[in-house]
């Protein structure tokens, strides 16, 4: 006979989920993540991740170190080489991904300056990395600075697309393979002030457009702004297939707008969502967003189907 383990002093704390939409997303309270965790509480986070997609930590302030000490317990941490003025970098921590519009002097960017115009394809519905080979498993955002309005991240859950979309559709997205650059998300914006070699470092990555997500055995539309192609198709074709998908990915009902308060850790997973930034006045207000993003296991087309 088995016995529930009752909540007492020194038991593995546990995780309280409330729902912050109705269809996928958790806020998560009830255990500090600035400590190494039990494995009990890694496994109810590794839980809640599979069913909700995108989960909420409120109240989690951390350095840069406890971050990726946090995250490391997850997995394998991304490089974090962005292709702009790496060299002009504000955050010593080469694990944090810096998605703030501050420079290594603490201020706000000049109006002009390249990273800012750069940094603006963060407002277009995206997976994180999915212009790498080996696409990012989870990210993990953390709120410092925020701004007094504007400045929300948008999340879907591309498995309820799936999930919703017409048998036509279906059968149509099933098979294909779609190409991600960088330079096709950052031209969406009109931003194509890339050097020969960063084009040569940004060649398009071949990834599914449609996944299984394993743990939960659901399909999800693997979709990014990153995507520039499909394979065998002819450009605007291709594009006006995206641009379907996405919409209809990203219809109202299936948005969940989080809000920031400082502390907040905003953990999703790259392969069965899509987010984006909602614009504010990065012009006058500063916004320190720290990201630590997971790699995935495998390129999408060695993972099975
Ligand atoms: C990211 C991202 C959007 C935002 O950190 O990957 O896309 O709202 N952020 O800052
Ligand atoms: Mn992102």
């Amino acid at each position: 006979m088995s016995t529930q383990p009752a909540a007492s002093p020194g038991s593995p704390e546990a995780l309280t989920l409330t729902p912050v939409h109705p269809l996928f997303g958790a806020r998560a309270t009830g255990i500090d993540l600035r400590k190494p965790l039990g494995p009990g509480e890694k496994s109810q986070v590794k839980a809640a991740m599979d069913r909700y997609a995108v989960v909420v930590f409120p109240g989690q302030l951390m350095s840069d170190e406890e971050h990726a000490a946090f995250a490391e317990q997850f997995g394998t941490i991304e490089d974090t080489p962005t292709l702009v003025d790496q060299a002009r970098r504000r955050l010593s921590n080469m694990r944090i991904n810096d998605i703030s519009n501050l420079g290594p002097d603490g201020k706000i960017w000049a109006p002009d300056d390249r990273r800012r115009m750069y940094n603006l394809g963060n407002l277009l519905w995206h997976s994180d990395s999915s212009f790498k080979p080996t696409p990012a498993y989870w990210s993990m955002l953390q709120a410092k600075t925020i701004p007094p309005h504007g400045g929300e991240t948008e999340y879907v859950d591309t498995r309820v697309a799936w999930d919703h979309l017409p048998d036509a559709l279906k059968a149509q997205a099933r098979d294909l393979v779609a190409l991600h650059s960088l330079i096709f998300s950052r031209a969406q914006l009109g931003f194509d002030a890339f050097s020969p070699e960063e084009i040569e470092r940004c060649t398009p990555v071949r990834q599914r457009l449609v996944r299984l997500h394993p743990e939960s055995g659901r399909l999800a539309l693997y979709l990014s702004a990153h995507i520039g192609e499909i394979e065998g198709w002819p450009r605007p074709e291709a594009m006006a297939l995206i641009r379907e998908l996405t919409e209809f990915a990203t219809q109202r009902q299936f948005v969940y707008q989080h809000r920031w308060s400082v502390g907040d850790l905003v953990i999703w997973d790259n392969r069965c969502t899509m987010h984006r930034g909602r614009r504010y006045d990065d012009k006058a207000y500063p916004r320190d967003m720290r990201r630590v993003t997971l790699a995935d296991v495998a390129p999408t087309l060695e993972q099975p189907v």
